[in-house]
């Protein structure tokens, strides 16, 4: 089978992360992100991944050919020239997608789930439509892509409305579908949204279903959201993989570490938190919800809370971190500040308190 991921857009919604490494690669979990897609679609039987990317690819070609072998799967580069929106990359990556008759599968990369590949896979072949959503409920469907079912078909969707402005329902796309070949013939080679003008005439036609999704999803596509879907993750992972979870005197509640991190045995670290390789948290630090990315340093007696720690930065002694604070890349915070919901751009230094909601830079 075959797999499209779309990877474009410059994630300016992840800033600071973004402006060091594109938002794929961002690691969750302590893996790149995409990497969760790649390996739950290779589990699948998807052999061909296409990553449809319009921003930064060497990067990105550098990381990822590596876990070809890992993973069985060829991953291709379909590169465009100018952003061609959600449907256009379809066309663009059509000599790999319509290579044989199987449907493929088309993922948004920042959206995290236990991804229900082959359920969805043979769903879609039951009911002989052209293509699938998969669905989730959310409390706030203004911010996604709507769906309205059709009363008589179960699952047969009868209107998709993006982004709505008035209340239509709050089941939405969770950004992962699968497709016939048949539905890039009604794509144009041009920036082209799947969401406002593919699903519409599919939805026209009577043969777009969706399938509800079992379990948590998040689009982690901002700070917010990207540490409530670090928190679902890790819960997923406490009941699917518990012995990859940390334990000690130490540990509260789900806690990711990787191994070559070094955790003073005085701090005390939990819940919900992923601490990245290489990190050192010092004597006496408390951290709770919260990422601590590569190479970074929490000093003695600090306090991090809701906060992602970007690479290779450090926090002081008797610090206090909080209300979503994001730090960029090389980010260093002087000895006892206290930042509140700040977002600091890499490579800068904090001496001064942040003590509401601001950009650093
Ligand atoms: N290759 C490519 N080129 N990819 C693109 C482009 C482009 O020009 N523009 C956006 N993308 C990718 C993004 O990287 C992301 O993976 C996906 O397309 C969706 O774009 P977002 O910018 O994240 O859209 P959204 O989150 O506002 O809404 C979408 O996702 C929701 C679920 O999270 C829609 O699909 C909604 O209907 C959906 O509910
Ligand atoms: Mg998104």
């Amino acid at each position: 089978m075959k797999g499209l991921i779309l990877v474009g857009g410059y994630g300016t919604r992840l800033r600071p992360l973004t402006l060091t490494v594109p938002k794929p690669l961002v690691e969750f979990g302590n893996r790149p992100m995409i990497l969760h897609q790649i390996e739950a679609l290779a589990n699948a039987g998807v052999t061909d991944i296409v990553l449809a990317v319009n921003y930064r690819p060497e990067v990105m070609v550098e990381t990822l050919k590596k876990y070809e072998k890992e993973y069985g799967v060829s991953i291709t580069f379909s590169v465009e020239t100018e952003p061609l929106g959600t449907a256009g990359p379809l066309k663009l990556a059509e000599a790999v997608l319509k290579k044989d008759k199987s449907p493929f599968f088309v993922l948004n990369s920042d959206v995290i789930c236990d991804y229900p590949f082959e359920e969805l896979a043979k769903f879609h072949k039951a009911h002989g439509g052209q293509g699938t959503i998969v669905a989730t409920k959310v409390d706030e469907p203004s911010k996604y892509g709507v769906i309205v079912h059709d009363i008589a078909t179960p699952n047969l969707i009868d209107r998709f409305v993006e982004k709505p402005v008035e209340f239509v329902g709050n089941r939405i796309n969770a950004g992962l579908y699968i497709l016939n070949p048949e539905v890039i013939d009604l794509i144009d080679l041009k920036p082209t949204s799947i969401e406002k003008e593919t699903f519409p005439i599919l939805v026209e036609q009577k043969s777009l279903y969706s399938f509800d999704l079992e379990g948590y999803w998040m689009d982690v596509g901002q700070p917010k959201d990207f540490l409530s879907g670090s928190v679902l993750y890790l819960n997923s992972l406490s009941k699917r993989h518990p012995e990859r979870l940390a334990t000690g005197p130490n540990i509260v509640g789900n806690v990711l570490v990787d191994p070559s991190a070094k955790i003073s045995e005085t701090a005390k670290v939990g819940p919900d938190v992923v601490i990245g390789p290489n990190v050192t948290i010092g004597d006496g630090v408390r951290i709770t919800r919260s990422v601590v990315l590569s190479n970074s340093t929490i000093r003695n007696h600090s306090l991090v809370k809701s906060t992602i720690v970007g690479w290779s930065s450090t926090v002081g002694q008797w610090c206090r971190l909080e209300g979503v604070t994001v730090l960029g890349d090389d980010v260093e915070v002087k000895d006892e500040v206290y930042i509140n919901g700040g977002k600091v751009l890499p490579h800068k230094s904090i001496s001064a308190n942040v003590p509401k909601e601001a950009i650093i830079m």
